[in-house]
């Protein structure tokens, strides 16, 4: 008669039990294993502090990372300030390769190979950005520039910004919400956004997802029974407009329905000069923005 002898053999000196936690164990050494071999070769910069390195990096990042983070790493409209001695996604050499290679997802920071961007470094590659970004990194500064505190009371308070921006859940729906704004962009550019808003248009809601993104543009419409409304645009396609007016009403409109429909790239969002908002209290409100975005 024939005997299957495996399975014969199996069941007798290994229980099938036994020969799963076998596999098991197996299964989780050897991924144990390549897991410690893959970070290994990530934890450390093997360029650190070289200046040849640094300095291809430098052409690297101008070519694949500036149109978003600005030249020098300075932060712009789209990306944040990388000279800030303190990263929100981390601060070691391993923190920033992981950063660069898997992008952060849900914003606009892509991936090392995303196929828009073209970016597709090698690991030398990333490396040597990272030496670079390094090199322009600014010491940490002792005590952070701007009482966050007060800050907060005068975005929720006399500055009135929570009027019209939300943050963590609390506050208006008219402007963007505030709560990563400033761990995302440069100071510059909050700066910029308060004192002259329409000079550049915060990106739409959907930005990260889009390739080219929906501004946040001001328009005027006027329905067919002579109702006008004014507000922010959210989305747009050739038919259809979408739009939150001042009181945070929201609006589906067809075009052709509507009598008239005006856009402008005059900010909704008053400009505050020194007498609305002095120096020193921006200061601090950027300094409360960012605390918010470092959580
Ligand atoms: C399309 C725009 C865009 C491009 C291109 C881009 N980034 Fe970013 N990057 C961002 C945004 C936006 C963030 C902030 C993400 C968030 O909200 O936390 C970011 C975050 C980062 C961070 C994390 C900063 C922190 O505080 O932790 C690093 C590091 C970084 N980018 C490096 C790079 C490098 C290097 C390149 C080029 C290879 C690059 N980025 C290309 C938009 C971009
Ligand atoms: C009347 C409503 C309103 C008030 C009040 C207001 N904002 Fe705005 N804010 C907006 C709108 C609308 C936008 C989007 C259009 C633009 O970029 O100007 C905006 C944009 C911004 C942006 C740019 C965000 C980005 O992602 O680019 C920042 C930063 C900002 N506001 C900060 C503030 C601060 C700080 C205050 C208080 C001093 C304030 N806002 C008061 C309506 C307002």
């Amino acid at each position: 008669m024939y005997m299957p002898r495996t399975n014969f053999r199996r069941s007798k000196f290994w229980p099938r039990r036994w020969r799963l936690r076998f596999l098991f164990g197996c299964a989780v050494a050897v991924g144990c294993a390549a897991a410690t071999v893959a970070l290994r070769a990530q934890d450390k910069n093997p360029f650190a502090g070289n200046a040849k390195d640094a300095k291809l990096g430098e052409s690297q990042f101008r070519a694949n990372c500036a149109f978003c983070h600005g030249l020098g790493a300075r932060g712009g409209g789209r990306g944040p300030d990388l000279s800030r001695a303190q990263k929100r996604h981390g601060n070691s050499d391993a923190d920033l390769f992981r950063t660069i290679n898997e992008g952060v997802p849900g914003t606009a920071m892509p991936h090392n190979g995303a196929t828009q961007q073209g970016v597709g470094m090698t690991e030398e590659e990333i490396w040597q950005v990272i030496s670079y970004i390094r090199s322009v990194q600014v010491k940490a500064p002792a005590q952070p520039a701007g009482n966050a505190a007060h800050g907060k009371e005068l975005f929720n308070g006399s500055a009135a910004c929570s009027t019209c921006h939300m943050i963590q859940g609390k506050g208006g729906r008219l402007g963007p919400d505030l709560s990563t704004t400033a761990s995302a962009r440069s100071t510059d550019y909050l700066v910029e956004s308060v004192r002259s808003p329409s000079r550049r248009l915060a990106q739409g809601i959907s930005e990260a997802m889009k390739e080219f993104s929906q501004e946040y543009e001001t328009v005027t419409v006027v329905t067919a029974d002579g109702t006008k409304f004014t507000g922010v645009v959210l989305n747009e396609d050739h038919f259809t407009l979408q739009m939150m007016d001042t009181r945070e009403q929201l609006h589906l409109f067809e075009k052709d329905k509507l009598r008239s429909l005006e856009k402008s790239r005059e900010s909704l969002m008053p400009a505050h000069d020194q007498k609305t908002l002095s120096d020193k209290d921006l200061e601090d409100v950027i300094a409360y923005l960012l605390a918010v975005g470092a959580q």
